[in-house]
C-alpha cells in the first residue's frame, strides 16, 4: 500500500484508477469553476494562532451533530453516483463512516439503494432528498427512508435546476457509462475498477429505477434531472416535506442569511452552508466566506453546519472555529473511495482526523467543543464588505 499522508495523495491515485468520465464528474465545478476553486483557496486566508506550553494531553474531537455522537465533527456529504467511482461505493463508504464513528449521508442519486445500504450496515445513516415533481414518489422516498431507520433527512435546496459542468457534457456522463470508442479505450486502462463493476449488479440509480414514474432515460443525469426535478420548489413545499417526513430535517445549500432565516422559519433542525462544492452557481461566495454572516443571522436558534472546499482537517477545524457545529466532506472521501475502496475512505477520515487533532493541540485546545474564533486570525473584510 502506498504511503498516504494527505488527501492529495488519494486524489492522485484516484485519478489513475477511475475512468475519466467519473473523475471529471467529481473534480469539476460549474462554468469557470471560480467558486469551486475559492471554496478551497479561501480557507488559506484564515490563519491559526499558535499557542505553546499548554497541556496538550488527553485530547478529544468527539462532539455531537444534531444530537448524534460523532468521533469528529466531519460527516460524509451526499455524493451522487458514488457507486460508479467504485463498485458498491455507497455501501463501502457507509461502512467506513460507521467504523470511524461519523455520519454517512446517502444521496437520492446513489447507485446502491436505501435498502441496500441499510442491509449492509448497522449504524443509521442520513438520507439526502432531492425534490422531484412526483408527490407519490416523494412520499414513498420518505417511507423508504423511515423503513431503513434513517434518523434524519437532508433536503438539498440548491438544485432545482442544474449548473453546467462542461466536462460532463463533453464526456457524455451517464450511469452506467455509455460505450463509445473513447470511453471503452479509457475504461480498458482501469482494470481494478472494471473488475469491480463486472462483479456487482449495482450499476443503475438504485433509488430511482423501478421507483419513479415517467423517467425515460435515468442513465443520463442531465436529461433526467431536467425532466424530473421540481424547478418550482419553494419554502411552502419544504414545510410540507417536513410534515411528510415527520422527523429531523437538515436543509442543505444555504449561502445567504435571508435563506437561513427562511429555513429556520420552516422548522429545519439544522442548515448546511453549502454551494454544492461549487457545482451550481459559479460566482457565488465560497462557503467559508458565507458562513459568518449566516451564523450572525441565526445565532443559536439552529445548528449550522458547512461544506464545500474541505480538503484537510485544518480546513474543517477552521470551519468549526468560525462557529459551525459540523462539517461535511464530499470530494475528499470520494478520492479515497476511488483510490482504494472502503480502505481509502477510512484513510481519508484518518488523515483528516489527525490533521484536526494535531492542529487543535497547536492552537492550545484539547477538546473540540471549546474551539472558537479565538484560535484564528481572520483578515478584515473576510466575510465581505459589500455595497449591497
Ligand atoms: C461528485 C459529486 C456529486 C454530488 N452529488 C450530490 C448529491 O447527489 N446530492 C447533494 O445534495 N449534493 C451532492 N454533491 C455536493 C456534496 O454533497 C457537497 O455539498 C460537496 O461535495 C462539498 O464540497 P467538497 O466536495 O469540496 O467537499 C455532490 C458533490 C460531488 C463532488
Amino acid at each position: 500500500m502506498p504511503v498516504i499522508t494527505e488527501i492529495e495523495d488519494l486524489r492522485r491515485i484516484y485519478a489513475r484508477r477511475v475512468p475519466k468520465m467519473f473523475y471529471d464528474y467529481a473534480e469539476s465545478g460549474s462554468w469557470s469553476e471560480q467558486t469551486f476553486r475559492e471554496n478551497s483557496s479561501d480557507f488559506d486566508k484564515l490563519y491559526f494562532r499558535q499557542r505553546v506550553a499548554v497541556d496538550m494531553d488527553n485530547r478529544s474531537t468527539r462532539t455531537k451533530m444534531i444530537g448524534q455522537d460523532v468521533a469528529m465533527p466531519v460527516a460524509l456529504a451526499p455524493v451522487g453516483l458514488t457507486g460508479m467511482q467504485c463498485a458498491d461505493g455507497e455501501i463501502k463508504a457507509a461502512r467506513a463512516a460507521e467504523a470511524f464513528g461519523v455520519p454517512f449521508t446517502l444521496s437520492t442519486m446513489s447507485i446502491c439503494s436505501i435498502e441496500d445500504v441499510a442491509e449492509h450496515t448497522s449504524a443509521p445513516f442520513w438520507f439526502q432528498v432531492y425534490t422531484l415533481k412526483d408527490d407519490d414518489y416523494m412520499q414513498r422516498l420518505f417511507d423508504r427512508a423511515r423503513a431503513a431507520n434513517c434518523p434524519a433527512i437532508v433536503i438539498t435546496v440548491d438544485l432545482q435546476v442544474l449548473g453546467q459542468r462542461h466536462k460532463d457534457l463533453k464526456n457524455g456522463l451517464s450511469a452506467p457509462p455509455k460505450l463509445t470508442a473513447a470511453s471503452i479505450a479509457n475504461m480498458m486502462t482501469k482494470v481494478q475498477w472494471g473488475l469491480g463493476m463486472l462483479g456487482t449488479k449495482r450499476r443503475f440509480f438504485g433509488n430511482i429505477v423501478g421507483h419513479a414514474k415517467g423517467v425515460t432515460d435515468p442513465s443520463s443525469l442531465s436529461t433526467w434531472t431536467a425532466e424530473a426535478f421540481d424547478p418550482s420548489l419553494n419554502w411552502d413545499r419544504i414545510r410540507q416535506f417536513k410534515k411528510m417526513w415527520g422527523g429531523p430535517m437538515i436543509i442543505k445549500g444555504i449561502i445567504e442569511p435571508e435563506d437561513a432565516l427562511q429555513a429556520l422559519n420552516v422548522g429545519a433542525d439544522a442548515i448546511i452552508v453549502s454551494n454544492h462544492g461549487g457545482r451550481q452557481l459559479d460566482g457565488a461566495l465560497s462557503s467559508i466566506r458565507a458562513l459568518p454572516a449566516v451564523l450572525d443571522a441565526v445565532g443559536d436558534k439552529i445548528e449550522v453546519h458547512m461544506d464545500s472546499g474541505i480538503r484537510s482537517g485544518q480546513d474543517a477545524l477552521k470551519a468549526i472555529a468560525m462557529g459551525a457545529k459540523g462539517t461535511y466532506i464530499g470530494r475528499a472521501f470520494t478520492y479515497g473511495l476511488g483510490a482504494m475502496g472502503e480502505q481509502g475512505v477510512t484513510k481519508a477520515l484518518e488523515v483528516i482526523h489527525k490533521e484536526m487533532d494535531i492542529s487543535m493541540a497547536f492552537c492550545g485546545h484539547t477538546d473540540i467543543n471549546t474551539v472558537d474564533r479565538s484560535i484564528l486570525h481572520i483578515p478584515k473584510g473576510f466575510s465581505g464588505d459589500w455595497e449591497t
